[in-house]
């Protein structure tokens, strides 16, 4: 049933756009703005797409833009349907089952986090090397189309190691190029500064925060950051065998870690200040993913 859906909707999205789409984007909360990195675009408002929902949260603009980027033809998501929101989780993930029908290899997936490794500071990217599903559900669960993918799916390399790599090499050669400019502003030697983490992400189902002892306790399961998103479009993405890449923006210490409370405001702040730094990033990645 929901095969068929996917494929109209897929059919939908070429009568609108004729290019092939290599690689699809998932941008989150407050890093809307690689969107504006893509040309030739046209840019499609979710309630015009068949079965899509709409986002009804702050700082989603909900709207499928396609384009290039870099060269290369894409489908960023501006905006994604959270449990939270109150949708089944087969609402949640239908956009990937669409890049999937659409014949989309390599997904991006973004989002803000809370940092539960306190080494990571706000502003900070983290990359996500593997994640835990603590939502309490999986999206896969209920029946099974065999033409999506297998009924018991492998999760042993969520996060493509090769894409990893790819993501870690274009960091250091931005880091290393930020160092010599600073060092011709300045006449000073630079120290290179990091701009990727690797880390684990864990994901709750929300919309509450966590609690101080929730954290400590995620902490000792060996989470590095606390979202409530990314992992049903990843576990559903490694079904369809479409690599991932997946990127926290770091957007607040978790809680209890600092005295600060947390509030969606300063959420979306910190996703706007480092969006300029991920969007490079993302732009120099594109075209290296295959
Ligand atoms: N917890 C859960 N989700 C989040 C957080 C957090 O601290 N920050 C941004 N998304």
């Amino acid at each position: 049933m929901n095969y068929g859906k996917a494929k109209e909707t897929a059919d939908f999205i070429k009568s609108k756009y004729a290019r092939a789409v290599k690689v699809a984007l998932v941008l989150g909360s407050g890093l809307g703005t690689f969107a504006d990195e893509v040309e030739n675009e046209i840019v499609i408002p979710y309630e015009e797409i068949p079965h899509f929902q709409k986002s009804t949260v702050q700082g989603h603009a909900g709207r499928l833009v396609l384009g290039e980027a870099n060269g290369v033809p894409v489908a960023v998501q501006q905006g994604r349907f959270h449990y939270y929101e109150g949708y089944e989780m087969s609402q949640v993930i239908f956009p990937v089952r669409v890049f999937g029908a659409l014949g989309v290899k390599s997904l991006i997936l973004t989002n803000a986090a809370g940092s539960v490794d306190t080494d990571f500071k706000q502003g900070t990217l983290m990359l996500i090397r593997d994640h835990i599903n603590l939502m309490g559900v999986n999206p896969l669960r209920g029946a099974n189309d065999e033409r999506f993918g297998v009924r018991f799916p492998d999760m042993t390399e969520v996060y493509s190691l090769e894409y990893q790599d790819i993501a870690i090499s274009v960091a250091r050669e931005m880091a290393m190029e930020k160092a010599e400019v600073d060092e011709m502003r300045t006449g000073k030697k630079q120290e290179t500064h990091r701009i990727l983490r690797r880390g684990v992400y864990c994901g709750l189902s929300g919309p509450s925060y966590e609690t101080p002892a929730e954290i400590r306790m995620l902490r000792l399961l060996g989470a590095d950051a606390v979202g409530m998103s990314t992992v049903p479009e990843a576990i559903t993405a490694r079904q369809m065998d479409i690599k991932v890449l997946g990127i926290s923006c770091i957007t607040n210490l978790a809680a209890g870690i600092s005295d600060e409370t947390i509030n969606h405001e300063e959420v979306m702040e910190t996703g706007a200040k480092v969006s300029a730094t991920l969007k490079e990033l993302l732009k120099r990645i594109i075209p290296k993913l295959n």
